[in-house]
């Protein structure tokens, strides 16, 4: 499939390069590759993905069957559109999945600011925005290492999916499948408003991985 990642961090990184190695067409998109190539180590760590190209958000945005959308929860709204996602004739129903989180740390306190709450969520203001996509928040509850390799963390600790389309929650089952996932530990809570808990859950997540001294930590669902 091609996949476009927008991200150029820790988490587009992580994902891009499980995507490429689990055999995708993957590009990853930036606002401008020649800053990025110079930037935080970017140029090394392409070095090590050969089969991953940096272009711009407009040309991954062309190139996306699937969208993967792992930049700064601040800028998605303006990176998707840099990526032409209004505009994406020649692929309706293209599916976006979200793993960002709006989170501010500019208080500087033990928890940032969390851009979501119990009547709102960043997977819905983008599912708003551009109603021809079809969005997926998944993967936003962990450490992205942990969502590119779920088997760093032993047991049977759990990824949530929420979309309104069916379709395309069922594509990104088959991605987190080949990522390591298996099926019955990708827990589908329903309807995209569903992201507005997963992405409400990141205090919680920054106290767990406190408490249990590392970020390579998940949740367990026992019925
Ligand atoms: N770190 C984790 O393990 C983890 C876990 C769960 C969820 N998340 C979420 O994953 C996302 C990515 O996290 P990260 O730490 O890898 O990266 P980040 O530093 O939060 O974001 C970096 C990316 O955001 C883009 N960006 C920032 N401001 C922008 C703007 N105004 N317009 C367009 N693009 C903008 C940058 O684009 P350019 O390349 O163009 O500069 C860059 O690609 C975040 O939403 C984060 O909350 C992270």
């Amino acid at each position: 499939m091609r996949i476009a990642v927008l991200g150029t961090g820790e988490v587009g990184r992580a994902l891009a390069g499980r995507c490429a190695e689990v055999g995708h067409d993957v590009v990853v998109g930036t606002r401008d590759p020649a800053r990025t190539r110079e930037r935080d180590g970017y140029a090394g760590w392409l070095d090590g993905h050969p089969e991953v190209r940096l272009v711009t958000n407009a040309e991954a945005g062309a190139h996306a069957e699937l969208l993967v959308n792992a930049t700064n929860g601040a800028g998605s709204l303006a990176a998707l559109t840099d990526a032409g996602v209004a505009e994406h004739p020649e692929h309706p129903g293209l599916v976006v999945l979200d793993v960002a989180n709006v989170l501010d740390f500019s208080g500087g306190g033990r928890y940032p600011g969390i851009g979501a709450a119990i009547d709102h969520s960043l997977a819905e203001q983008l599912q708003a925005a551009f109603p021809a996509a079809d969005v997926v928040k998944g993967l936003n509850t962990m450490n992205c290492q942990v969502m590119a390799r779920p088997d760093r963390v032993p047991g049977e600790h759990v990824t949530f999916v929420a979309g309104d389309d069916e379709e395309a929650k069922a594509t990104v089952r088959d991605l987190l499948s080949a990522f390591g996932w298996p099926e019955h530990r990708v827990l589908d809570l329903g309807g995209l408003d569903a992201a507005r808990a997963t992405e409400m859950y990141l205090p919680l997540w920054l106290s767990l991985s406190g408490a249990a001294g590392t970020a390579e930590v998940n949740i367990a669902v026992c019925r």
